[in-house]
């Protein structure tokens, strides 16, 4: 992949960004997840008064994804980006259970696109979730 399949990522994911719905923390996260056809599916978070039925970005995206079905489960990355207010201010990492969602549909390789306003940072599911338990612990 190359470094402006990552900003073009990030851009959207900023974008996506301007939607999240979070009066509580006002923490915003925006998220774009790009699958293999080139398709993106953007995602915000979505937080309840009810705090845990509180929806991270990364999830709202796989969820629309998944919905649509068919080739657009082929993940191939996602762009995080988060911050309170509306600044991008810090690496928003995903948490631990937006990771798991994540290796369900996506190998060890698939890419983690993250910015904090300043700098971009790859990585990998595989280096975020080690020894992950998954589809194939059930024979799938
Ligand atoms: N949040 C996400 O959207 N993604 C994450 O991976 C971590 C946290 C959201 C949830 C909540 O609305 C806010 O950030 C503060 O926790």
């Amino acid at each position: 992949m190359t470094n402006k399949t990552y900003l073009d990522l990030i851009e959207k994911a900023t974008f996506a960004r301007v939607n999240a719905y979070a009066p509580y923390s006002g923490y915003k996260v925006g998220a774009a997840l790009l699958c293999s056809d080139g398709t993106v599916f953007k995602g915000a978070n979505i937080e309840n008064s009810a705090y845990s039925e509180t929806v991270c970005a990364e999830r709202v995206a796989f969820f629309h994804a998944i919905n649509k079905g068919g080739d657009r489960r082929d993940f191939k990355a996602i762009a995080i980006v988060g911050g309170k207010g509306n600044k991008i201010t810090d690496f928003a990492y995903p948490c631990g259970s937006c990771r798991q969602v994540m290796s369900e549909f996506c190998s060890d390789k698939f890419k983690i696109v993250l910015y904090d306003g300043k700098e971009v940072k790859v990585t990998t599911l595989g280096k975020l979730l080690p020894d992950n338990f998954g589809p194939k612990n059930l024979g799938k």
